[in-house]
């Protein structure tokens, strides 16, 4: 183990960490959210601006909870993709400096590998497992043999979850980001819209969102035209109940199929306290694991890519200072890239 301080720059949360043998020291987070939210949406151009005024302040922060010297470091880890373009490369130039001046390995982490490994806070992963990885920006079932090793057996052919209830949430009028609220509204709602389960296709544990938005949105225009107001809690409850469960479906397929001992939630839509709940009652009897990550590991941060850092720490798996940053890195590309 090591002394390793991590970066995370992908959206909208600039955040550093710092982990002495896997133990937390610091870890700080400067969100932005206030900021997106009266324009319903990150606006990718403000964020990175704002993370380079936020950074040096995270990081001076986060050396002093710490008491760590940037000279007695193992280690600079920083989340290379996937993510924004112009936040990633913020994040990105700053480790690069670090290692630079301070003479320390870069390591290049996958953002969706630390939201997988952020559940090691809290518990240990048991192999073979099934990640159920839901975000803003992804939906995808990855299974893992071992430590590090991520094959992607299922995801969306067009919108992820998150973008989805971010979506319907401002089609009836609730704040931006919109997962939150649904997940609270549909607490006080029936089921009594009708919505498409929307078929994904040829992929056994694929993912399709958008037609379930357009149905949404579809409705909420023709019930305006009518004259007719929508029940936002109904409308939340009907939608959460249908988006949620194509999750909960095709994970437990999934880890039925590939004989799984151990499902792991992870991603800012694994905050769903309904998909807590369904998964959580699906697997009993089944002789599963689940792993919920705590409130705290379903937002960006970097504690998540400290402790993926750990693991690649261990492997020596260190990039030059020419690395790129890469928007739309996938996760099975995590050990590949230094070969
Ligand atoms: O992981 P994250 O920060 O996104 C990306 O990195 O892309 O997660 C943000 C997403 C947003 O779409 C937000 O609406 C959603 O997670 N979210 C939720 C809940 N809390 C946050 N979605 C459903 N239910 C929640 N309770």
């Amino acid at each position: 183990m090591a002394k390793i301080l991590a970066i995370e720059s992908s959206c909208d949360e600039t955040a550093v960490a710092i982990t002495d043998d896997g133990k937390l020291l610091a870890n700080v987070v400067a969100t932005q959210i206030a900021v997106h939210e009266k324009f319903g949406g990150v606006m990718p151009e403000i964020a990175s601006r704002l993370h380079l005024e936020n950074i040096t302040v995270c990081l001076q922060q986060a050396l002093d909870e710490s008491k760590i010297r940037l000279e007695d470091l193992d280690a600079i880890a920083v989340t290379r993709g996937p993510g924004l373009i112009g936040c990633l490369h913020v994040g990105l130039q700053a480790a690069k400096t670090l290692a630079m001046v301070y003479d320390k390995p870069l390591i290049p982490v996958h953002h969706l590998a630390g939201h997988i490994y952020a559940n090691e806070y809290i518990g240990t992963l048991k192999f073979p497992l099934l990640c159920v990885v839901v975000s803003g920006g992804n939906t995808e079932l990855v299974y893992m043999k071992g430590h590090m090793d991520f094959e992607i057996i299922g995801q969306t052919k067009d919108d992820a979850v998150g973008e989805c209830f971010d979506k319907v949430a401002r089609v009836l009028g609730l704040p931006y980001p919109g997962g939150l609220p649904i997940d609270q509204h549909a607490k006080l709602g029936k089921h009594t819209y009708n919505l498409p389960h929307p078929n994904a296709g040829d992929g056994k544990y694929d993912f399709s969102y958008s037609g379930l938005k357009t149905a949404v949105i579809n409705l909420a225009n023709s019930l305006k035209m009518k004259g007719e107001a929508i029940n936002v809690d109904d409308m939340a409850r009907s939608f959460q109940d249908v988006a949620i469960g194509m999750v909960v479906d095709n994970a437990m397929k999934a880890a039925k199929d590939y004989h799984v001992v151990q499902i792991v939630l992870a991603g800012g839509v694994s905050a769903n306290s309904y998909l807590r709940e369904q998964m959580k009652r699906r697997v009993e009897g089944t002789g599963i694991d689940l792993v919920v990550p705590p409130l705290w590991c379903t937002t960006d941060n970097a504690a998540m890519i400290a402790k993926v850092a750990e693991h690649l720490y261990e492997r020596k798996y260190f990039a030059p200072l020419s690395l790129g940053v890469d928007p739309n890195w996938k996760i099975d590309e995590q050990l590949t890239l230094l070969k």
